[in-house]
């Protein structure tokens, strides 16, 4: 070809969740049946949609109007309810539980122009990334869903530029090395935080969330807070919303239908924008925003229509709580799994549907025993091919490529989420409780043997 095509972001494009699912399947030559612990998707896993949520869906979806494009922005009685819930958000008190000794704003007041649906977030952010200028940087946490480290990526063309979850401190940001990195390096326009997090399970205290407050205040960046599993926090952690500490700083929050219905498959979220008015530039981006949806038309309309009604019923909050419950009791029986298992940590999961393993100590790091470790398989062709696999990939993906082949379960490696730190993650979505268990011991009984391998 006469000319490069190729973008300078196309190699940061990398998605380990279902990149991992291309390499078991290539185990099915050996007949191994996948236990499919990558990919969080909780109807897949087994989750039973409530019946009250599917005649909502069943209704709508016999109504003309389902069938027919929405405003761009999304349709117009669905936003008016999203920005309704936003403005209900409560006022924080100092002293209060969620609250703080420091002093709090006001929670945002927003309208539903400030509303802007997408198909999925998976979209929101290929958008919210793709028409940012492309030497303005977001600085974003590390590990990090890739999702959102791979779009920063690929805009900029450059690695990711990502502040430090510490697992000693139960997976809270570096806020040192959050302030450092903003105030040595001018291209950082914006912060990014995912809370609750994914992959680490994390919930950001209100003191937490403020001090970025503060950071982008005080250096004039807009703050981006991916809120997916913001109704999935369980465990007494206590945190906000965006909108509740946000002030008077340019930023928005990123929301979905995927987790908490949970309907992945609809492909609905939203940004919430706050203060959009507060900065001429900000206000000129997210204009981009919209612009780039117009292209498109808009985004799907039968679950944006769906969402007064399901999250207007009066069973949505008993509906969220159950399911809260459900995974404060799945995120202790993974951390009891992990638990006593030397060389190997868990912080337990708090919010979101995920648990992270790290592996740490002298015997992990001796580079020596690195490539000797493995796992038992018992057909020596099997063994051949993932000793061959395992010879250039880090050393937490050689530990999950042996899991497959020794156990069948498919974990992602943490290698794959913008981090050094080694481990993995697996999900909180097993619905078979006795299969659960069953699960989370084979995959801490594994890391422990495998660590004793070499
Ligand atoms: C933190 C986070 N953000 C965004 C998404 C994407 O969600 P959606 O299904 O709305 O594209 C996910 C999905 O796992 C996620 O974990």
């Amino acid at each position: 070809m006469r000319r490069n095509i190729v973008h300078p972001g196309a190699g940061q494009l990398k998605y380990e969740i279902r990149e991992i699912v291309a390499f078991a399947r290539e185990l099915n030559r050996w007949n191994i049946p996948i236990i499919w612990e990558n990919i969080g998707d909780p109807v897949k896993k087994g989750e039973i949609v409530a019946d009250w949520i599917k005649a909502i869906v069943m209704k709508k979806a016999g109504e003309d109007l389902s069938y027919a494009y929405t405003e761009t922005e999304g349709a117009r009685e669905s936003r008016e309810f999203l920005a309704d819930r936003v403005n209900k958000r409560k006022k924080l008190l100092p002293g209060a539980p969620g609250g703080s000794a420091l002093s709090l704003p006001d929670p945002v007041a927003i309208g539903a122009e400030d509303i802007l649906f997408f198909n999925g977030l998976g979209d929101a952010v290929a958008k919210v990334f793709g028409f940012l200028r492309r030497e303005a940087r977001v600085l974003g946490p590390s590990p990090a869903y890739s999702t959102l480290s791979s779009a920063e990526a690929a805009h900029s063309g450059y690695e990711h530029l990502t502040y430090r979850l510490d697992p000693q401190k139960n997976w809270m940001p570096d806020i040192e090395d959050v302030e450092l990195k903003v105030r040595y390096n001018d291209s950082i326009a914006g912060l990014l935080l995912i809370n609750p997090d994914n992959p680490t399970g994390a919930v950001y205290p209100v003191e937490v969330l403020l001090e970025f407050v503060r950071i982008a205040r005080t250096y004039g960046l807009f703050i981006a807070c991916d809120e997916t599993y913001a109704n999935i926090i369980y465990g007494g952690a206590q945190t906000a919303a965006l909108s509740q500490v946000i002030g008077d700083v340019p930023g928005f929050g990123l929301r979905s239908l995927s987790k908490e219905i949970p309907w992945p498959g609809a492909r609905c979220g939203w940004v919430e924008v706050y203060n959009r008015k507060a900065d001429h530039r900000f206000d000129l981006y997210i204009r981009s925003l919209v612009d780039a949806k117009r292209l498109e038309v808009c985004s799907t309309s039968l679950p944006q229509l769906c969402i007064p009604p399901i999250l207007g019923d009066p069973r949505y909050e008993d509906h969220l709580r159950r399911r809260a419950a459900l995974f404060e009791g799945r995120a202790e029986e993974a951390y009891q799994a992990f638990t006593g298992i030397e060389g190997i940590s868990m912080v337990k999961p708090r919010g979101a549907l995920y648990a992270t393993a790290v592996f740490s100590g002298e015997s992990w790091e001796d580079e020596a025993k690195s490539r000797a470790r493995s796992l038992p398989v018992s057909d020596p062709s099997l063994r051949d091919f993932i000793s061959a696999k395992t010879a250039e990939v880090a050393p937490d993906k050689q530990f999950v490529y042996w899991l497959l082949a020794s156990t069948g379960v498919c974990v992602v490696p943490l290698s794959g989420f913008a981090t050094d730190l080694p481990g993995f993650r697996f999900t909180l979505l097993e619905h078979d409780d006795e299969k659960r268990r069953r699960i989370y011991k084979t995959i801490a009984e594994a890391a422990g043997a495998y660590l004793c391998s070499a």
